[in-house]
């Protein structure tokens, strides 16, 4: 009979019995999935167990706090974190396009991944030989079953490393649904905010401002955001969304007026939305009174941006993300 315990204590003596004294990397994203797999893994073999976190600068307000500090505190996991904002904002620097931006950040995340595993295997201690992955029973699904081993490309050696590391995958979340994992997340011990996390994008904040992303507009953004967040919260909506993307829209201007001057300032978009899957989706009914709370906040509150509308767009044949 299925129940979270009974998953914990199979993986954890499969874990145990298939890495012996050898050491696991694992990636974290600040989502549920690798959080959970990672939390496992680290029941399984602590400090056999090293985690990345790649700080892009992408991310919202107080995401990777909840990381580096909460996660950390819940599962006691050893965590290297690289701070690799300036990397990531000079190769954006003047690109507008969405998919550019996302190739880009997908290619700068796996360089500077694959630089800080570099120095986790070339440090003192036993081999690296497994790579943790969040990868849940749809996944295994869609992509037509069957286990594999990462290749994972080398191209920043330290010293004397071999060219191509091939780990050994362990994907302790094979077996189960998204509500599943979160239920093994909450035995764990882990924070509520991890566990019940909404969708949120790769490539975080630098796709949801149109236009060139800059350290100045991240910061507008994570400040409205953060107001968005805090009022849907407080409403006790999050669960009864999918996500509610907020998106900046820099190279848009429009007039307004404020205590007794003229302003010119950026719009920002409310895209709240419901959806089983995301492949499709509806805009949320959000109550009237929720939407003018979030936008009186975020136009007293936040510098340059002097309106706030709502996109009310299903998907198709809109996406959910603005790019
Ligand atoms: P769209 O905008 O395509 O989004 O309707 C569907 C879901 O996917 C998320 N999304 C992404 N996730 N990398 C990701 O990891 C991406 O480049 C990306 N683009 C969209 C989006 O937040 C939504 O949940």
């Amino acid at each position: 009979n299925w129940t979270t315990g009974n998953v914990i204590e199979e993986q954890v003596a499969a874990i145990r019995a298939l890495v012996g004294d050898r050491r696991a990397i694992c990636g974290l994203s600040g989502g549920v999935d690798s959080a959970v797999a990672a939390a496992l893994v680290q029941k399984a073999i602590g400090s056999q167990l090293t985690c990345v976190y790649v700080d892009h600068g992408l991310m919202r307000k107080g995401e990777t706090e909840q990381v580096e500090k909460d996660f950390v505190a819940a599962t006691g996991v050893q965590l290297k974190v690289v701070d690799a904002e300036e990397r990531f904002l000079t190769a954006l620097k003047g690109v507008t396009d969405p998919e550019e931006k996302r190739k880009i950040i997908g290619r700068e995340f796996i360089r500077v991944f694959e630089q800080a595993q570099a120095e986790i295997v070339a440090d003192e201690g036993p081999a690296v030989e497994f790579l943790v992955q969040g990868t849940l029973y749809p996944d295994v699904v869609e992509s037509g079953g069957g286990t594999g081993t990462a290749n994972i490309k080398s191209h920043h050696n330290v010293g004397g490393l071999p060219e191509d590391l091939e780990f050994k995958l362990i994907e302790p979340l094979r077996q189960l649904f998204k509500d599943e994992v979160r239920m093994v997340g909450q035995e764990l011990g882990l924070p509520e905010e991890i566990v019940h996390r909404q969708p949120f994008p790769g490539p975080g904040l630098g796709i949801r401002i149109v236009g060139e992303v800059t350290k100045e507009r991240l910061d507008l953004l994570r400040e409205a955001d953060a107001i968005a967040r805090e009022e849907l919260t407080a409403a006790g909506l999050d669960r009864d969304i999918w996500q509610c993307p907020v998106v900046l829209l820099a190279d848009v201007r429009s007039v307004g007026v404020q205590g007794d001057g003229r302003t010119y300032g950026h719009p920002v978009v409310l895209r709240p939305v419901s959806s089983e899957d995301a492949m499709t989706a509806d805009w949320s009914r959000l109550p009237y009174d929720v939407l003018a709370k979030i936008s009186t906040r975020i136009t007293n509150e936040v510098r340059d941006v002097n309106r706030v509308v709502l996109d009310v767009t299903s998907k198709p044949p809109g996406t959910i993300e603005w790019e």
